[in-house]
């Protein structure tokens, strides 16, 4: 198993650009977000637990979180390559991360850290629209949809996400900049984080990590 860590702000990019360098290169796309959302909508116990949490704009314990991905790499084979879309997103659920990497003998083999200043991040996140049927994102000037307000992919009507509040939006940049950005110095000192400019494209920007992805 070789691990690829996508680490950076709500709203950056992560999801999107995890989405299509997946289906470029045959890795297999992780976002704990989508697993926590798909969770609170089955009404699993981790999903109940998780619901208050992720309306808030706060992290779920990180126990959650680590049972959570324990169980997924038990399921996962050993040749497949993942790329995790927010997670970790704290120093302890990094060094969880670590010990669950050796008992599953793989590696995070490297950190694309997105980086984008945060009146693209507020324009991002503000125009975000998602499927929730099938979970394809969409942004209403940047990536809008062929109908406006319809999926491409499963013809459902796109909805605002609940946590796309500006009101949570503020808590979840001020939770990122608290507990998630030590990581990008943590995984800096292990020399496997390569800094990307997270402003252009979508597809400029996949062209620069798969080159890392497959070399790095
Ligand atoms: P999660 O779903 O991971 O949310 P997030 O980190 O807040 O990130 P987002 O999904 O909002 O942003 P993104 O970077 O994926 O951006 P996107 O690609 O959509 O987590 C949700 C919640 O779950 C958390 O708040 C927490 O409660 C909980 N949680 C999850 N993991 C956890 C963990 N490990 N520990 C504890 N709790 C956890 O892009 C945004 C918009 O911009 C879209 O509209 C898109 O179309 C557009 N866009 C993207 N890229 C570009 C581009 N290059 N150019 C123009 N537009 C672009
Ligand atoms: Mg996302």
């Amino acid at each position: 198993m070789k691990i690829v860590i996508f680490l950076g702000a709500p709203g950056v990019g992560k999801g999107t650009l995890a989405a299509v360098l997946a289906k470029r290169t045959g890795a297999q796309h992780v976002s704990t977000g989508a697993m926590l959302r798909e969770a609170v909508q089955r009404k699993t116990p981790a999903g109940v637990s998780a619901k208050g949490y992720m309306d808030r704009g706060e992290l779920v314990p990180d126990g959650v979180l680590v049972e959570m991905m324990d169980e997924f790499l038990a399921e996962t084979p050993q040749g497949a390559m993942l790329f995790f879309d927010g997670f970790p997103r704290t120093v302890p659920q990094a060094e969880a991360l670590d010990a669950l990497a050796r008992k599953f003998k793989s590696a995070v083999s490297c950190v694309i850290c997105l980086e984008a200043a945060e009146s693209v991040i507020l324009d991002r996140l503000g125009g975000r629209r998602v499927c929730p049927k099938c979970g394809a994102g969409f942004h209403v000037r940047n990536v809008p949809p062929k109908q406006a307000g319809v999926c491409d992919a499963c013809q459902s009507p796109l909805v605002i996400r609940s946590d796309d509040r500006p009101e949570t939006i503020k808590n979840r940049l001020a939770v990122y900049a608290e507990q998630t950005a030590p990581l990008v110095a943590w995984y800096e000192r292990q020399g496997v984080l390569k800094r990307i400019d997270a402003s252009p494209e979508t597809e400029i920007i996949a062209d620069a990590v798969a080159h890392i992805v497959r070399h790095g």
